[in-house]
C-alpha cells in the first residue's frame, strides 16, 4: 500500500498553471527523487504533500485518509510523521544545530528533556554532525554557533 498519495493534483496562481494533472504513489521504504528545472513545480508539489499548499483540484492521501482538506489542528498529529527540510533553511536561528533537532522531539512527545536531547545528539551523528547542549545557570538557552 503506498504511504503517500497524490491524486490528479491542479494546481494554479493567477495564469500560471503549475501542477496539471499530477499523480503519484510513494511506496513504504522507497527513495522518490523529483527532478526538474528551476520553476516547474518541485517546491508546489513537495508542499502539497504536507497540505502547507491546498489543491485547486484533486485529493492528497496519507496512509488511508485524505488529508488535503484538514483542518490545521487536525494536520498537526500527521505532519508529525513527516520531516521537511525548507529549501531557503529554516531553522531557528536563536538556537544551534542540537537543539533546533531536539525541539519537535521536546514539543512533540513526553520525554523528558535529557531524553529528547540524547536521541537529537544520535540524530546529528548519524549524519556526521554533532552538538553542544548550552543552558546558562537559569535554564536558559544561550545561541552556540
Ligand atoms: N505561493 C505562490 N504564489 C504564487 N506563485 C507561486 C507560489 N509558489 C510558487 N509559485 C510559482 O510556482 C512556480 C513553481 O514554483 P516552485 O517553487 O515549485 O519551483 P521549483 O521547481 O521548486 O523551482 P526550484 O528548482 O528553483 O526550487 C514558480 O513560477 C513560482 O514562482
Ligand atoms: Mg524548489
Amino acid at each position: 500500500m503506498s504511504i503517500i498519495s497524490l491524486r490528479h493534483l491542479h494546481k494554479r496562481f493567477g495564469k500560471l498553471v503549475v501542477l496539471n494533472d499530477v499523480s503519484l504513489e510513494i511506496e513504504p521504504g522507497k527513495t522518490l527523487v523529483v527532478l526538474g528545472p528551476s520553476g516547474t513545480g518541485k517546491s508546489v508539489l513537495l508542499k502539497h504533500i504536507v497540505v502547507l499548499l491546498r489543491p485547486d483540484k484533486g485529493e492528497v492521501w496519507f496512509e488511508d485518509q485524505r488529508i488535503d482538506h484538514l483542518s490545521e489542528r487536525k494536520l498537526d498529529p500527521i505532519r508529525q510523521n513527516f520531516g521537511f527540510l525548507f529549501q531557503m533553511g529554516a531553522l531557528f536561528d536563536s538556537l544551534n544545530n542540537l537543539e533546533n533537532v531536539a525541539f519537535p522531539i521536546v514539543e512533540h512527545t513526553d520525554l523528558p528533556r535529557e531524553r529528547a536531547y540524547q536521541i537529537a545528539q544520535q540524530k546529528l551523528e548519524m549524519v556526521g554532525a554533532s552538538g553542544r547542549r548550552v543552558e546558562d545557570a537559569h535554564g536558559t538557552v544561550r545561541r552556540n554557533a
